[in-house]
């Protein structure tokens, strides 16, 4: 059976067939998937039952995994539920039971309801990132992604020059001042102190311009807060609007992929009453590309 991917119905997304990825893939297979990849931005398996361990071995066909000891995170490794390399984004404690709603580690997973691109706080930000959905709730739960080069590629005139050479300030702190989680300890402070990236950013391999936009983007150099602040959020507004964006319904067994380069996403709601169970893998990247400077 040979790979074939083909757009999904009124989006920019891809989905792929022919394709079993709980077992080892072929060199064909990988390559056929990262220039899929590098088309679509975001790739739809279906009724894929992986183990974490199989999700783990499909995604280093593609790079390194992030590494999750390094600052930035919430939870001491003893109080995870799931093993090294997979990032739980489930509502469940490490004992497997529904989180409560005055949890902290639940205000930080609220705030991936906003748009943002994974990692966007770190120095190196994330190559791909693959959900695997293992428990679904019966009502609501969609992930959405938006496409970053679209919206570059529709912006006016006069917002691609003002954009042009832009740096944004992200971390951590601004996307949960965002929902109001402001109750963090001088230790997160501290491991969540801004990086700088290009607001422009140029693909690695295509070479396709997008805007590096993420909830976790609270300044840009140069510019008062309110004024960076408003800017941002105008942009977001138009590089979310709906002709952009494609919104995945999960079912059990779907594994998402999509590329943080060019993208953004976000959780949207879901009762919290009922289990969501869904395990990413993520691929450590490389400092952004800034696009050439006679782009305008
Ligand atoms: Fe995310």
């Amino acid at each position: 059976m040979s790979v074939s991917i083909r757009p999904l119905r009124g989006s920019f997304a891809g989905e792929v067939s022919g394709l079993d990825i709980t077992r080892p893939l072929g060199a064909a297979d990988v390559a056929a998937v990262e220039a899929g990849m590098d088309t679509y931005a975001v790739l739809v398996f279906r009724e894929q039952h992986l183990t974490d361990e199989q999700q783990i071995a499909f995604t280093r066909n593609f790079g390194e995994l992030e590494n999750y000891q390094s600052a930035g995170h919430i939870r001491k490794r003893e109080d995870h539920r799931l093993g090294p390399g997979m990032a739980d984004f489930s509502n469940l404690d490490r004992h497997g039971k529904i989180m409560s709603t005055d949890d902290r580690v639940w205000f930080f997973k609220l705030a991936d309801r906003l748009w943002h691109s994974d990692s966007s706080f770190r120095p190196g930000p994330a190559k791909y990132s693959l959900l695997s959905g293992r428990v679904i709730p019966s009502w609501g739960a969609n992930t959405e992604f938006a496409d970053m080069r679209g919206a570059y590629d529709a912006l006016d005139a006069r917002t691609k020059a003002q954009v042009a050479g832009m740096v944004c300030e992200h971390s951590l702190i601004f996307s949960r001042e965002a929902i109001g989680f402001v109750d963090l300890t001088p230790e997160e402070i501290a491991a969540f102190a801004p990086v700088r990236h290009p607001l422009v950013r140029r693909h690695p391999v295509t070479g396709r311009l997008s805007l590096f936009l993420s909830a976790h983007a609270g300044a840009i150099v140069g510019r008062t807060i309110p004024e960076a602040r408003m800017f941002l959020r105008d942009l977001t507004e138009h590089a979310t609007q709906r002709e952009f964006v494609y919104s995945h319904a999960w079912k059990p067994g779907d594994l998402v992929m999509w590329d943080n380069r060019a993208t953004m996403h976000r959780a949207r709601p879901f009762d919290h009453g009922e289990v969501r169970d869904v395990r990413r893998t993520t691929l450590a990247g490389d400092p952004p590309l800034a696009a050439p400077a006679h782009v305008a």
